[in-house]
């Protein structure tokens, strides 16, 4: 439905029925699909806010044998550059980041399946962890990171507006259910792992087991998962100046710091009962009888 409040991101467009703002600009979602592929590539692919840097952190710790030396010199996301991110400031592309980055590499995308590089529909042996979360903590995550980030130029809307551009569609990177459906869909592909973030927050641990199975680093010793676990952790990763983005010149953590609450079940401070309905009504027109396990507290 419409309201009176309409937010105008900065060189906004839209791709393939998603809507971007400048810092995906045409030409490099053009050139995401060109993106030559390693055999031995792993996507941490998610809807902004899900827990992608959680998952960046873990997956680069385990892809290069927990090398923490490694992860106290290069903040996140130099180490896994985001495909999709044309850094207007500091000039800097993700696909350039790539491009030069020695195997094994860890690449980040918040795109949905069908604008993935191409080459990712047959080569098989492509990693594609997907993170989700369910998505009313990823809203109120997401207002706040509206809020806090001047990226998203300056956002003056209440958090009944930005709830509204949510269930539309209408913030960067597109409509949340167009993103889990287009991944949903490939579950049961072999080269396709989903990992819920509630399931982190209630065993880390067992939960880096997992994914670390799943990419083929079966040898890792329960003592360095431990290590990985902790350092992980998001009181560690939230005083570790390599994960905690303080240093991002974007974004304001005065008005709210990247790495935020950390817990599931935040939107129950936030959504009012008749929001919550609402939400419940739209998810339902839009879902229809797919069935996700979300969890929505821990
Ligand atoms: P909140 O705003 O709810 O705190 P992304 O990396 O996809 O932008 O997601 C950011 C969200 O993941 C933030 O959520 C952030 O706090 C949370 N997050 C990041 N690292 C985490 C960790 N180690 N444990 C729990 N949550 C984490």
């Amino acid at each position: 439905q419409d309201h009176g409040y309409r937010h105008v991101l900065p060189g906004e467009h839209v791709y393939d029925g998603v809507l971007f703002f400048g810092y995906s600009p045409p030409d490099v979602l053009d050139a995401v699909k060109e993106f030559k592929v390693r055999d031995d590539d792993v996507f941490v692919v998610s809807y902004p806010k899900a827990g992608t840097t959680w998952l960046q952190e873990i997956l680069w710790l385990v892809m290069n044998d927990g090398d923490f030396d490694g992860a106290t010199k290069t903040p996140v996301y130099f180490r896994s550059p985001f495909l999709e991110f044309k850094d207007l400031v500091l000039n800097e592309v993700g696909i350039d980041l790539a491009i030069a980055m020695r195997s094994p590499r860890v690449i980040k995308s918040h795109l949905p399946f069908r604008m993935m590089p191409k080459q990712s529909l047959y080569l098989l042996s492509l990693q594609f962890v997907v993170v989700f979360r369910n998505p009313k903590d990823v809203c109120v995550s997401y207002y706040n990171f509206y809020k806090a980030s001047s990226s998203f130029g300056e956002f003056t809307g209440t958090w009944r507006d930005f709830l509204i551009m949510f269930l539309t569609g209408r913030v960067d990177h597109g409509s949340w259910f167009d993103f889990t459906l287009s991944w949903w869909e490939r579950r049961t592909e072999p080269n396709v792992y989903i990992v819920f973030y509630e399931d982190l927050k209630k065993d880390l641990k067992g939960e880096i087991r997992k994914i670390a199975d799943f990419v083929g680093k079966n040898d890792l010793s329960d003592e360095l998962l431990e290590k990985i676990a902790t350092h992980c952790s998001f009181s560690s990763m939230r005083k570790n100046p390599m994960t905690n983005h303080e240093d991002v010149y974007s974004i304001n953590k005065q008005v709210s710091p990247f790495l935020r609450k950390g817990i599931a079940g935040d939107w129950k401070n936030q959504f009012s009962v008749s929001q919550n309905e609402d939400f419940d009504a739209v998810y339902k027109q839009k879902m229809g009888d797919v069935e996700i396990p979300f969890q929505y507290e821990v």
